[in-house]
C-alpha cells in the first residue's frame, strides 16, 4: 500500500513501453542528474557471488551510463559512489571500494578525455587512501579544461557533514570580520557547499527500491523532482534513463507558485 503511495505516480515506472532517445529529445532534457546508485550487493548475492562483484559491475554501468548522458546533453551527472556512513562496512569491503576510482579512471580516463568530460569530487577527500585520492586529482586535473558533460563523483560525501562544515566556516568568517549576519543569505550558504559551482540537480534517480536519501544532496534536492525503480544499480540501463526522464517531462514544477 505504502509502496504505491511513495513511490512513483502510476504509469512511470517499470512500464514495459520502449522509449526512443529521439522522442525524449524532442522536450527539455534536465540540465543535472543526480544518480544513487544503489543496489550491487544485492545484485551480487542474487548470483551467489562477492559483493565485490556487484561493485565492479556497478562500474562498468558508471561507463555506460556517463556516455549516454553525454549523448543526451545533460550537464551535470552526479553519483553517490560512496557515502561518509560507508566506512562502518567489513574492512575488506571498503578496501574493494576505495580501488574502484583508481581501476575506473585507469580503464576509462583516455575515453573521458576523449569525449571532453569534467570530473569533479564533492566528499571529505582528504580521509580518501593516498591511492585513491592521486587516482581522482589526476583525473580532475587532467580533464579541467573540458568543456563538456560534468561528471561528479561524491565520495565520502555526506550532506550533514558539508551542511556542518559549511556553518562552520560561515561562523569564522563572521569571527574574522569578513561577513556579518544580515549577509547570510540563501545564496550565501550555497556557496559555503561542495556544490558551489553546480547549479541544483532538476532529477533524482536512486535504484533498488530504497525510498530514502541516505545523506545526499539534502540541501541541494529541495526542489528536486524524484524518480525511484526497484532495478538494482548494475542492472540499470539506457532504457532506465530514458524512463525517468520521460517521467520527468510529465511532471508538473511549480517551485510554489501555481
Ligand atoms: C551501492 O550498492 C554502492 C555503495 C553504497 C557503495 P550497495 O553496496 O549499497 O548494495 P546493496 O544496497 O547492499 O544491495
Ligand atoms: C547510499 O547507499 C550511498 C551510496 C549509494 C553511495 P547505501 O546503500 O549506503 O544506503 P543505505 O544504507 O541503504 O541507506
Ligand atoms: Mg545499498
Amino acid at each position: 500500500m505504502f509502496n504505491k503511495i511513495w513511490k512513483n505516480k502510476e504509469g512511470e515506472s517499470s512500464s514495459p513501453l520502449v522509449y526512443a532517445k529521439e522522442d525524449i529529445l524532442q522536450h527539455p532534457i534536465p540540465k543535472h542528474v543526480a544518480i544513487i546508485m544503489d543496489g550491487n550487493g544485492r545484485w551480487a548475492k542474487k548470483r551467489a557471488l562477492p559483493r565485490a562483484a556487484g561493485h565492479y559491475e556497478g562500474m562498468q554501468v558508471v561507463r555506460k551510463i556517463t556516455r549516454f548522458a553525454n549523448e543526451l546533453g545533460i550537464k551535470i551527472l552526479s553519483l553517490y559512489a560512496f557515502s561518509t556512513e560507508n566506512w562502518k562496512r567489513p574492512k575488506s569491503e571498503v578496501e574493494y571500494l576505495m580501488k574502484l576510482p583508481e581501476q575506473f579512471l585507469t580503464t576509462f580516463l583516455p575515453e573521458l578525455i576523449e569525449e571532453n568530460v569534467n570530473v569533479r569530487v564533492i566528499g571529505n577527500t582528504e580521509q580518501l587512501p593516498e591511492h585513491t585520492r592521486r587516482a581522482v586529482e589526476k583525473a580532475i586535473n587532467e580533464t579541467k579544461d573540458n568543456t563538456g558533460l560534468i561528471l561528479n563523483f561524491a565520495l565520502n560525501y555526506g550532506s550533514r557533514a558539508e551542511i556542518t562544515y559549511a556553518v562552520q566556516q560561515i561562523a569564522k568568517d563572521i569571527q574574522n570580520g569578513r561577513l556579518s549576519p544580515e549577509q547570510i543569505t540563501e545564496e550565501l550558504v550555497s556557496s559555503y557547499l561542495m556544490t558551489k559551482d553546480l547549479m541544483d540537480p532538476d532529477l533524482l534517480i536512486r535504484t533498488s527500491g530504497e525510498i530514502r536519501l541516505s545523506n545526499f544532496m539534502l540541501w541541494q534536492l529541495a526542489y528536486t523532482e524524484f524518480w525511484f525503480t526497484d532495478v538494482l544499480w548494475p542492472d540499470f540501463t539506457e532504457q532506465h534513463l530514458l524512463e525517468a526522464i520521460a517521467a520527468f517531462q510529465k511532471r508538473n514544477r511549480r517551485f510554489g507558485g501555481v
